[in-house]
């Protein structure tokens, strides 16, 4: 099986574009192979868009490239595209759930969940916030990107 895993955040310009990013080069380096890995957005007013300048700035600072990413916004179709439909957070892990039809088989979850050691379960929207928030959301998503390739590989993927 090679699952195929869509990360979701409000915007899509920040923590899921990270999220992205991020999971792709760590499961590439860990050699997994992975048949899609994508990111999506509940909220519509970023579509089209790069990720936000912050966000690309702070990961190119630990050699991830999110530049080329553009923002979209999750549709009813993913859940049939996808396996594991993975939130940032509470609030939007609830909007997916609001709109999940009732045939899809999609997993959906926190990404947090996957991340060893982790007493938090929602990675904070940095997007209010100063340039710390955007280093807090990379150190969350590496450790739940790294739980999420040991899960992976636990079930053959
Ligand atoms: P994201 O962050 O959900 O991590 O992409 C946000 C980006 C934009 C806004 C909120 C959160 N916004 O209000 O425009």
């Amino acid at each position: 099986m090679s699952a195929r895993i869509l990360f979701v955040c409000l915007g899509n310009i920040c923590r899921s574009p990270t999220a992205e990013g991020v999971f792709r080069q760590r499961a590439a380096a860990a050699g997994l192979s992975l048949s899609l890995i994508d990111s999506a957005g509940t909220a519509s007013w970023h579509v089209g868009k790069a990720p936000d300048a912050r966000t690309v700035k702070a990961a190119a600072g630990r050699g991830y490239d999110l530049s080329t990413l553009r923002a979209r916004q999750v549709s009813v179709a993913d859940f049939n595209a996808f396996d594991f439909i993975l939130a940032m957070d509470e609030q939007n892990l609830a909007e997916l759930q609001s709109i999940q039809p009732a045939q899809s088989l999609a997993e959906l979850g926190l990404f947090l969940d996957y991340a060893e050691g982790a007493v938090e379960r929602e990675v904070p929207d940095p997007y209010y916030g100063g340039d710390q928030g955007f280093q807090t959301v990379l150190d969350l998503i590496e450790n739940a990107s790294d739980g999420l390739i040991r899960r992976l590989r636990g079930i053959g993927s």
